[in-house]
C-alpha cells in the first residue's frame, strides 16, 4: 500500500506526511518546491524515524509523473500541489489557472494510465462562496468564487464530478479545508510564507517576532459578535489526521466522488484570534482597524456534522493550541 502526495513538502501536505508515516503507510511525495523547501524532508524524518521518498518534480511534468507511477505501486494519491495565494492569483490568472488546472489534469491521465484512480483532493471552503448564512454544509451548492484561486477548486471538484460520471470506478474524496493555522508540535513544520504573508495567523506571527510593526485589521463594521471577521480556525494536525481517516474511508468504498468540511465548526473574530495569541503566549501584538478587504465575507464555520458521522473524524485542539503552537514554531524558524 503505497500514497503519493502531491506538494506533499508543503505546510498541510508535509503534516499529512507524518501521520500517514505513523499509521504505517508507506508514502512518496512529489513537489516542485515552488512553494516548500527540500529540508522538510529531513524533518518528517526526524519527527517520524522515517525518511519518505522524495521526487522534486512539478506535477505538469507528464513524463516525470509516469515516470513516479511507473517506478512504485502507487495505491492512492492525496493531491495537495497548487498556488494558493488569493491575491497573487487576481494578478496572474493564467499561471494560477495553468498550474492547478492543467497539472490535475495532467496527473488524474498518468493516474488513469496506470489504473490507480483513487484520490483524496485538497479544496476550500471558498467554494461555498457567500451563502448568506455562515455555517457551511456539504449540500449547499458552489457559488462562483471571486477570485481564479477559488475558481480553480470549483473547477477541479467538477472536474473530479465529471471524471466519475465517466468511469464509476474512480473513488474521489473532497475535501474542504476551511481555515488551518497551528504547527507541529514539535516545531519543525509550520507555515512561514516569503514576503508579506495575505493570512491572519502567519501576519501575527511576523508581528509577534518583530518583522512586522502591527497587525492589520480588515474591518470592525460586519454582524459578528465584535465587528471583526469570523472564521473557522483548525489546527493543521486535526486536519491532516482528518486525511488519514478519508483515505481509510475511501479504500473500502466502492466507488463515488464524497466531500466533508473540514473546519471545527466554531467560529472566532479576528480579535478573539489575537486576543488568545496575547494571553497564551504572553506577548503583545499590536493592531489597528482597517478597511475592509474586498471579497471578505463576514463570517463562515463548518457544518462538520459529515465528516464525524462518516469517517469519525472530530476535530480535537483548541484555539489555545493552534496559538501555542504557531508561535513555537515561527520563534524556532525565524
Ligand atoms: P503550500 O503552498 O504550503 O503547499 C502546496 C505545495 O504544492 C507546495 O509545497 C508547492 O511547492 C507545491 N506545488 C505547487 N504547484 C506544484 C506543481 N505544479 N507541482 C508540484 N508541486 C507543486 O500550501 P498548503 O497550505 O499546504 O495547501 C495545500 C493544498 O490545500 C493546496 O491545494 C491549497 O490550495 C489547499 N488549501 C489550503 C488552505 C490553507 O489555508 N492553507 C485552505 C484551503 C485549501
Ligand atoms: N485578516 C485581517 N488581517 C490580515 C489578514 C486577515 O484582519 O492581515 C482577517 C480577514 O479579513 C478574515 C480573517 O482575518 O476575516 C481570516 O483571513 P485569512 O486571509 O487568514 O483567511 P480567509 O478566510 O480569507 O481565506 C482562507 C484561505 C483561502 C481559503 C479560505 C477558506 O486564504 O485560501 O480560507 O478555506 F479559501
Amino acid at each position: 500500500m503505497k500514497v503519493l502526495l502531491t506538494g506533499g513538502t508543503g505546510y498541510i501536505g508535509s503534516h499529512t506526511a507524518v501521520e500517514l508515516i505513523n499509521t504505517g503507510k508507506d508514502i512518496a511525495i512529489v513537489d516542485s518546491l515552488i512553494n516548500s523547501n527540500e529540508d522538510v524532508v529531513e524533518r518528517i524524518k526526524q519527527i517520524t524515524g522515517k525518511e519518505p521518498k522524495f521526487y522534486k518534480t512539478d506535477i505538469l511534468d507528464k513524463e516525470a509523473i509516469d515516470k513516479i507511477f511507473a517506478e512504485n505501486e502507487i495505491d492512492a494519491v492525496i493531491h495537495f500541489a497548487g498556488l494558493k495565494a488569493v491575491g497573487e492569483s487576481v494578478e496572474k490568472p493564467l499561471e494560477y489557472y495553468y498550474n492547478n488546472i492543467m497539472g490535475t489534469l495532467t496527473l488524474l491521465d498518468v493516474m488513469r494510465k496506470h489504473n490507480c484512480k483513487k484520490i483524496v483532493f485538497s479544496s476550500s471552503a471558498t467554494v461555498y462562496g457567500d451563502p448568506g448564512v455562515p455555517r457551511l454544509v456539504e449540500t449547499m451548492g458552489r457559488r462562483t468564487p471571486t477570485n481564479p484561486y477559488g475558481a480553480t477548486k470549483a473547477m477541479i471538484e467538477k472536474i473530479l464530478e465529471d471524471l466519475y460520471i465517466s468511469d464509476n470506478s474512480w473513488k474521489i474524496t473532497i475535501l474542504r479545508y476551511f481555515n488551518p493555522i497551528g504547527a507541529h508540535e514539535s516545531g519543525l513544520l509550520g507555515d512561514n510564507p516569503n514576503g508579506i504573508p495575505n493570512n491572519l495567523m502567519p501576519y501575527i506571527q511576523k508581528v509577534a517576532i518583530g518583522e512586522l510593526e502591527k497587525l492589520h485589521v480588515f474591518g470592525d463594521d460586519y454582524e459578528t459578535k465584535d465587528g471583526t471577521g469570523v472564521r473557522d480556525y483548525i489546527h493543521v494536525v486535526d486536519l491532516a489526521k482528518g486525511h488519514i481517516l478519508a483515505l481509510e474511508k475511501l479504500l473500502s468504498a466502492d466507488g463515488g466522488v464524497e466531500k466533508y468540511n473540514l473546519g471545527t465548526g466554531c467560529g472566532y473574530s479576528v480579535l478573539e484570534l489575537v486576543k488568545t495569541f496575547e494571553k497564551v503566549n504572553n506577548i503583545k501584538i499590536p493592531y489597528v482597524i482597517d478597511e475592509r478587504r474586498p471579497g471578505d465575507i463576514a463570517a463562515c464555520y463548518a457544518d462538520a456534522s459529515k465528516a464525524e458521522a462518516e469517517l469519525g473524524w472530530k476535530a480535537t485542539k483548541t484555539l489555545e493550541d493552534m496559538c501555542r503552537d504557531s508561535w513555537r514554531y515561527i520563534q524556532m524558524n525565524k
